[in-house]
């Protein structure tokens, strides 16, 4: 085939100024300048840590708040100035985000990447536990040293190791000669500290710092900063930022979502070759986001959770051919039928209506679908299911449950 340089597929993205002039700055690993309307927050967490700099013990501090409410980039950020005056000062931070799956499987893989990060290595498997524990704490008290160690997302090591490391961790103190561990735990989880044993709470002995959702005003300062270092001037107008803030700030008040808003109706503006980002544009980001979310939480459910989801797909295409999707209810029994044959056609091993009903409930919690327990007097209760996402969303897991399952 015969290409002439007009006809090149990529000419329109090379050929059209484009929206961004730097798109790293509008994701999350970004680390911007200035951190607006998070300076109390940041002078707070200094002055706890503050002891460490005249070789004292700072307090173990929790820090809470809600998603995107800048907790993380908040730390990161006192602890890159709190590396910088301290050099010379024994002091050493270690940051782990305990989400990654390599860290918070185990305690033994929490404990392997916490001597990974003082330059120890350990096999991958094999020692006993308390041995890990040893080596840190006897290579740590080798010389005098204030640790500030900060797990954050601490709430999914807690669910799948339980609560020991903290007491583990923090009960050392008293133990070595030279060095401290301050820990820093982080976690949107409000109630993480409740739910921790009493022996460990009163070990902990420590600060608390919520952090509170933005507000739109707030997140329409955070987005113009965002703005000039990420996107080309007059490309948007002062009225879509604040869109884009009044959007995130309905929802949770969560930085993160108001970034990748406005970071996704650029990308959509570039695909259509426009050269400015409009109200549009802003919408189309919106439904893709959404879209991504949903498609990708249901891709992540075990295979039988997607059958259930599918099997509630066909009973709504089934009762709601003259319905809007939100005016569908269906009862437990019927999807109950409906995953029968959905299994029958798959080769999937066909789970009791209890188990079922289990993950019509996980269902209902991931927000895919909302279940409401009926009474249906004489004859007991059962549950009401309708569908929590829109038409447009349902074709695309529809499909993508199709591939999955088969038919
Ligand atoms: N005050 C702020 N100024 C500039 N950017 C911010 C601010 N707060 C949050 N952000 C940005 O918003 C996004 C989310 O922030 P961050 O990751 O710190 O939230 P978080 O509270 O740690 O959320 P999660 O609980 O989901 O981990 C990041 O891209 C961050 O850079
Ligand atoms: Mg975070």
């Amino acid at each position: 085939m015969q290409v002439t340089k007009k006809d090149n597929i990529f000419l329109r993205f090379v050929e059209k100024e484009s929206i961004f002039k730097n798109k790293k700055a509008l994701t999350s690993s970004f680390m911007p300048s200035k951190i607006p309307h998070r300076e109390e927050e940041i002078k707070s967490i200094s002055n706890i840590l503050a002891p460490a700099l005249r070789g004292y013990q700072p307090s173990n501090l929790f820090i809470y708040g809600t998603v995107g409410t800048g907790k993380t980039i908040s730390i990161r950020y006192v602890l890159s100035q709190l590396e910088e005056i301290s050099k010379g000062r024994g002091i050493r931070t270690v940051y782990i985000n305990c989400k990654m799956k390599k860290v918070s499987d185990t305690e033994y893989r929490l404990l392997a990447q916490l001597l990974k990060e003082i330059g120890e290595f350990v096999p991958e498997t094999g020692l006993p536990t308390h041995l890990l524990y040893r080596r840190f704490f006897e290579k740590i008290d080798e010389k005098k040293q204030t640790i500030i160690l900060v797990l954050d997302e601490i709430d999914s090591l807690y669910k799948k190791i339980g609560d020991d490391f903290l007491y583990n961790l923090t009960r050392v103190n008293g133990e070595m000669k030279n060095a401290t561990i301050t820990l820093v735990g982080i976690t949107n989880d409000l109630s993480f500290r409740d739910n921790l044993d009493a022996r460990i709470k009163s070990s902990l002995s420590d600060e608390e710092i919520i952090f509170k959702p933005y507000d739109a005003l707030q997140l329409k300062d955070i987005l113009a900063q965002r703005v000039s270092e990420g996107v080309i001037e007059d490309t948007i107008s002062e009225e879509i930022i604040s869109m884009c803030a009044a959007m995130a700030a309905q929802e949770h008040g969560d930085a993160r979502r108001a970034i990748d808003l406005l970071r996704v109706a650029g990308e959509v503006a570039e695909r259509l070759g426009d050269s400015q980002i409009t109200y549009k544009h802003v919408e189309l980001a919106e439904e893709k986001i959404d879209m991504d979310r949903v498609t990708e939480t249901i891709k992540l459910q075990p295979k039988q959770s997607q059958a259930v989801m599918y099997s509630i797909i066909k009973l709504q295409e089934k009762y709601g051919s003259q319905k809007k999707w939100a005016d569908t209810r269906m009862l437990t029994g019927d999807i109950y039928e409906m995953y029968k044959e959905v299994c029958a056609r798959n080769n999937l091993k066909t789970l009791t209506q209890r188990r079922v009903s289990d993950l019509i409930g996980e269902l209902d919690m991931l927000g895919v679908i909302t279940a409401k327990v009926i009474s249906k007097g004489r004859y007991g209760r059962t549950r009401e299911v309708v569908l929590a996402i829109n038409d447009t969303i349902l074709q695309r897991v529809n499909s993508m449950l199709v591939e999955r399952l088969g038919n």
